[in-house]
This record gives C-alpha cells, structure tokens and sequence, in this order.
C-alpha cells in the first residue's frame, strides 16, 4: 500500500472543499459514476485508469473504509433520532424535572462515547473515501475531483464534529456540574442547548447524506 502524502491530505481536507466544483474537463468520471450506479466511483475510476494495482490495493480498502463509514453515520443519526424522537419526549411526558435531569445525564454519559468513536471513525474513512477517489480521478483523467455533494459532506460533516464539541464541552459538562450541585434551572439551560445543538446537528447529518447521495 502506497504511504499517504500528508501534505496532500491536509490540503485536500482544509483547501480543497472551498475550491473543487464539478470538473467540466473530467467528464469520463462523472458518466461513468452515472452509468455504473452510487457505489461505483472507485470502480468507475480505476476502470478508466487502466491501473489494475490500483484497484487491486485500494478498492478494498475503500470497500471497508465505506462500510465503516456507513456503520458510524448509522450509529450517530440513529442515536440522534432515538433521543430527539422517542426518549426525550417520552422522559418529558412522565418524570419530574429532577428525576429526568439524572436519567438524561446518565444518557449523554453513555451515548457521547458511541460519538466520539463514531466521529473518529468518519473523519478517517471519510477523509480516506475523499482522497482515494480524488486520487483515482487524477489517474484516470489527469485531473483530480469529486462530486460537489462530498464537498458539501466533508464540509457539514466537519461543522457537525465541532458543533457535537460545543456539546460536549460547554453543554454536558456544564449540566453535570449544575446536576451534581443540584442547580436545577442551570442544568434545565443547559439540557436546552444540548437539545438545540443536537436538532442541528441531526438536521445538518441529513443533509450531508441528501448531499453526497444526489448532488454531483
Ligand atoms: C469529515 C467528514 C466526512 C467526510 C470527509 C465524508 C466523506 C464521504 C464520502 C467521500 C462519501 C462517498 C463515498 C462513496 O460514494 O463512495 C461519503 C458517504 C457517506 N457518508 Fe460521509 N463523510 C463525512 C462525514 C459524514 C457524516 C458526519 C455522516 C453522517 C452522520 C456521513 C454519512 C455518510 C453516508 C450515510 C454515506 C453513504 C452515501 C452513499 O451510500 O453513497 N458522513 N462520505
């Protein structure tokens, strides 16, 4: 396997986003992702490149690095729509304000390691997903581009990691403080920014998705 160019990665991540359109000069790339289906870029690429080694090292990679991808996503929106939809409506509906504050505090506690893996896990398949293909677009036609929709993932997937930062760091620690000194309209706040931020960032993850799915 060929040793990634640091350089280039970072660039890609920070740079690239603000600076990659769909690429007129590469059309091969895109037809021949419309032809062969949503799963196929990498196919679709090497098949154009004519570089077998390249397919045979990296296509697996990609193939795990996605299914990966997927799990963690799954795991984050999932847990999202399960608390937005279901848990904290039904603990509004039948606890008191102080028995909730403990129970959505013992929640979070177990939930936010879940995404913090989650996080670490889509930042590296997705950033590898991203620059294996931009890669393998460079290879097949000269010039490296992806998608606007993975643009447009790379770029609210980044916003969703730091917005569950603000979470974590000023939304949950302040309401374990304010929990454990039984301060309960403080922590009532803060429940109320973690649930504000956890709406968008549900909202943003659907979009993301909408995004890498139809946008091209
Ligand atoms: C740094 C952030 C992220 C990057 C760089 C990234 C990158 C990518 C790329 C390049 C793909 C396309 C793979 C392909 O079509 O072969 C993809 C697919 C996907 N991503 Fe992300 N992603 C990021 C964050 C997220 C987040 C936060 C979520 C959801 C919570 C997510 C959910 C998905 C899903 C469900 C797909 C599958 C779509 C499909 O089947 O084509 N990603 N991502």
């Amino acid at each position: 396997m060929r040793i990634p160019n640091y350089k280039l990665v970072t660039t890609i991540i920070f740079v690239q986003p603000l600076i990659i359109r769909r690429n007129p000069s590469t059309p091969n790339y895109f037809k021949a992702r419309q032809d062969l289906g949503p799963f196929s870029n990498l196919q679709a690429t090497a098949k154009h490149s004519h570089n077998h080694a390249f397919e045979q090292q990296v296509r697996p990679m990609y193939d795990y690095a996605k299914l990966l991808h997927l799990i963690a996503g799954i795991v984050w929106m999932g847990g999202m729509t399960f608390m937005l939809f279901a848990l904290r409506p039904a603990a509004l509906g039948v606890l008191d304000a102080q028995p909730r504050a403990v129970l959505m505090g013992q929640v979070w506690k177990r939930f936010y390691v879940w995404v913090l893996v989650a996080i670490v896990v889509l930042f590296t398949t997705g950033t590898h997903l991203y620059t294996a293909t931009f890669r393998a677009a460079k290879m097949a036609t000269g010039q490296g581009g992806v998608p606007l929709g993975w643009n447009i993932m790379l770029v609210l997937g980044i916003t969703m990691m730091l917005i569950f930062g603000h979470i974590y760091f000023a939304g949950f620690k302040k309401y374990k403080r304010a929990v454990a000194s039984g301060e309960w309209p403080l922590a009532a706040r803060a429940a109320g920014l973690i649930h504000t931020m956890t709406l968008i960032n549900f909202t943003l993850g659907w979009l993301a998705i909408l995004a890498v799915r139809l946008v091209r």
